[in-house]
């Protein structure tokens, strides 16, 4: 994945036990990839001493993976109270700014090798609560939700290197008889900053609820 050739896999096996095993508590709404999966992102994208960017940081895997594998690991999260538990989880070796990544650009440096990131989701109906506040305000509508991370991914255009990747995991969402196509809408804003590269299926053996496809979508600043 380094050099020229480019060959992003079309689908991954996914196992919904593993996920689960490896959860901390409280976390089913928001952690939504595997330890494993993380790694095979950032080995595949970067090499020992790369810096890689989390900016809905959450509870951490990209972190603590990264941090692991020895790369330079950098997140930003709204909520202290998973700031602190990142930290907690890494003891450390990485570092985490409390803040939003709506001023992603105010908090961190560049040049970064990698962004791979999850970020909050939203359904495009029924869904007054804000998810860039960390649900905590009721002024959410998805027009401008869209256009915010559209705005935070310009941000993470302008901190990649030349040639540096960004990956997203999101998903399509089902609610009742709405579909919401979260995954298509977010890919399209950001690839207004971004050459896109192509989608990794994640393909579960149990379905995550309220998910329809899951995909890692991949971009490249060029
Ligand atoms: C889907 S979770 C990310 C989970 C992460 N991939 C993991 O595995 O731990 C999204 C995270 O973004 C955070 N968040 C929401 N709005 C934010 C904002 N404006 N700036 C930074 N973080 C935000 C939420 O608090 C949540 O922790």
């Amino acid at each position: 994945m380094h050099g020229e050739a480019y060959d992003v896999r079309p689908y991954l096996l996914m196992r919904a036990a593993e996920l689960a095993a490896e959860r901390p508590a409280g976390a089913a709404e928001d952690v939504h990839f595997t330890e494993a999966l993380a790694a095979s992102v950032i080995e595949d994208t970067t090499s020992v001493g790369g810096v890689v960017l989390d900016p809905f940081a959450g509870y951490g895997t990209t972190l603590a993976v990264a941090a692991r594998l020895g790369r330079v690991a950098v997140g930003v999260e709204l909520l202290a109270e998973h700031v602190e538990l990142i930290m907690a989880r890494t003891a450390g070796r990485a570092t985490v700014l409390h803040g939003d990544a709506r001023a992603l650009t105010g908090l961190v440096e560049g040049p970064v090798d990698l962004v791979l990131t999850s970020p909050p989701y939203m359904t495009a109906v029924h869904h007054p609560e804000n998810p860039l506040t960390g649900y905590a305000t009721d002024d959410g509508d998805y027009p401008t939700y869209l256009r915010e991370i559209g705005a935070v991914f310009a941000q993470v255009a302008a901190l990649l290197r030349v040639g540096g990747h960004a990956v997203v995991n999101v998903a399509n969402l089902v609610s009742g008889n709405v579909v919401t196509p979260l995954a298509w809408d977010v890919g399209r804003v950001v690839a207004e900053h971004l050459s896109f590269r192509g989608e990794t299926f994640l393909c579960w053996d149990e379905h995550p609820p309220g998910h329809a496809g899951d995909y890692l979508l991949w971009f490249q600043r060029s």
